[in-house]
């Protein structure tokens, strides 16, 4: 029997200002609304119980649910906006991320090559190679926004792995232009008036959407009259074909193009980010990875056998992913009348799952705010228990040349310098499409091996990891 409507039993708060309110007390704080959500109602809530439903779904058993089953549950767009159609900002935001179904198949299968586990090991050099001249321009003493020099440095990789373009010293360079897309992409401005008036956000974005588009396009005809001197994935995309010979349109490839830097750039900046954070404060962890990589990789930069020899590196990067998962959480809607639980779901009804409560979840992961990589010395948590590059068909296609570059930058940075959170740091989070530091990443940089700079972290990062006081 066809269900047609929401039942109304499904537990959740009252919302007294509809849809826009809700809407912004979700932007607002994610991981606070989540939370509450969690403690309050259990693993099922909905905080709009009517057109248009919008429901939460909390743990291992419905992230498979959800996940696994990308027919019943199709991906939303990026930003919940109405583009205008033949735009720029139409065709940039039609990608993996937001396709479904048949579409989605083909043309991750076409992509998929890109990220194979040896194509991407050979963008090992220009990795080791930007993470050495950022550090070049360090020096002991020196205080700096960790946040914006990883942001700075994986749009340096991925400019250069992804298109094969330097992003070291032309602002204007497509990775800038990228990034400052995304940022008015995020923008309430955007979200709130979705409109193109005179002076609007969203009259902004349109623009530096064409301008973008333009610049892909630019690329793509490059790559096209010299297809043998490329390497970048880019370059892959284009060369790359069905069994039957289709290739990606020029359409595709700047959807995709998009997508890649999109879910790329700021999942691993923000990844380091959090790990250089959480080692600042603690440490006999710093200490204990510091001796790791001094042992095998005697100050040099790793190789790929060596980085297989690291196993505190990965466990404290998982660890990090886990406490501080970059994509807090996930939405799908339903493309039919459903069960989920023991609630009716209507057609088209939002279902927003997260890692981040899922990692955060006593029963499993005891003490689940304390940073213990020695945790991962005795747990295998399943696909759906651990999910930082999320799970099911549209689980994360950069998986293997993150963790391959969140390795090399640390590898290489931590043998050098150790960096301590300047005292009086305030830390709240900031989640967007990704979870950053609100204020940025205040540092100081030492030399290893010397007292860590120690002071009372203030902000909340305190709700979501335990940290002891000052000492
Ligand atoms: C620490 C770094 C990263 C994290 C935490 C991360 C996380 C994720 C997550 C959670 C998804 C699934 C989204 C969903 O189901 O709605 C995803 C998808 C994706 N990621 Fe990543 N990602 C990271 C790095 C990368 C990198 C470096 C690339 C490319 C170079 C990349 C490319 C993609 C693509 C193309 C998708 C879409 C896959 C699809 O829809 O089929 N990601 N990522």
């Amino acid at each position: 029997m066809a269900v047609t409507s929401l039942s109304p039993t499904i537990p959740g708060p009252y919302a007294p200002l509809g849809w826009r309110g809700q809407a912004l007390a979700f932007l607002r704080d994610p991981i606070a609304l989540m939370s509450a959500l969690r403690r309050d109602y259990g693993n099922l809530a909905a905080i709009l119980h009517d057109y248009p439903w919008w429901l939460f779904a909390f743990g291992p058993t419905y992230n498979q649910h959800v996940l696994s089953d990308a027919a019943l549950f199709h991906s939303t767009p990026i930003a919940p906006l109405t583009t205008p159609p033949n735009s720029a900002l139409a065709r940039l935001t039609n990608n993996l991320l937001t396709m479904n179904g048949e579409t989605h198949r083909q043309q991750r299968r076409l992509m998929l090559p890109a990220f194979h586990r040896k194509r991407v090991e050979s963008y090992r050099d220009d990795m080791v190679a930007l993470t050495e001249a950022m550090l070049a321009g360090w020096h002991l003493g020196q205080q700096l926004d960790v946040a914006r020099a990883m942001q700075h440095l994986t749009l340096c990789i991925a400019s250069r792995t992804l298109f094969g373009v330097d992003a070291t010293s032309d602002t204007s360079s497509v990775g800038t232009l990228i990034h400052d897309w995304m940022a008015a992409l995020e923008s309430g401005g955007v979200l709130l008036l979705p409109k193109d008036l005179p002076a609007t956000p969203f009259r902004r974005l349109l623009r530096l959407s064409d301008q973008l588009e333009a610049r892909i396009t630019t690329m793509i005809a490059q790559k096209r009259a010299d297809p043998t001197a490329q390497h970048d994935v880019l370059a892959m995309l284009l060369a790359a074909r069905d069994e039957d010979g289709t290739a990606l349109s020029d359409e595709e490839l700047i959807g995709q193009a998009s997508v890649i830097f999109i879910a790329g750039h700021e999942t691993s900046s923000n990844a380091l980010t959090w790990t250089l954070f959480l080692l600042a404060q603690h440490p006999r962890i710093l200490a204990d990875i510091q001796s790791e990589l001094a042992g095998v990789l005697r100050g040099g930069a790793p190789t790929l056998e060596q980085l297989g020899r690291l196993p505190l590196l990965e466990r404290v990067i998982k660890e990090s992913m886990r406490l501080l998962p970059p994509a807090t959480f996930m939405m799908r809607y339903t493309t039919r009348p459903t069960q989920l639980g023991p609630y009716q779901l209507p057609i088209g009804a939002t279902v927003t799952i997260s890692p981040y409560i899922t990692h955060h979840s006593p029963d499993l992961y005891p003490l689940p705010e304390r940073f213990n990589p020695a945790r991962w010395e005795t747990i295998a948590p399943g696909t759906y228990e651990y999910l930082p590059f999320g799970a099911g068909p549209h689980m994360c296609l950069g998986s293997t040349f993150a963790m391959l570059e969140i390795k090399i930058v640390l590898a290489i940075l931590l043998q050098r310098y150790q960096l301590a959170l300047r005292p009086g740091a305030r830390i709240d989070r900031n989640v967007k499409i990704t979870m950053s530091p609100r204020q940025g990443m205040p540092m100081v940089v030492q030399l290893p091996g010397t007292a860590l700079l120690r002071a009372e972290v203030r902000g909340n990062i305190r709700e979501m990891v335990e940290l002891r006081s000052s000492g």
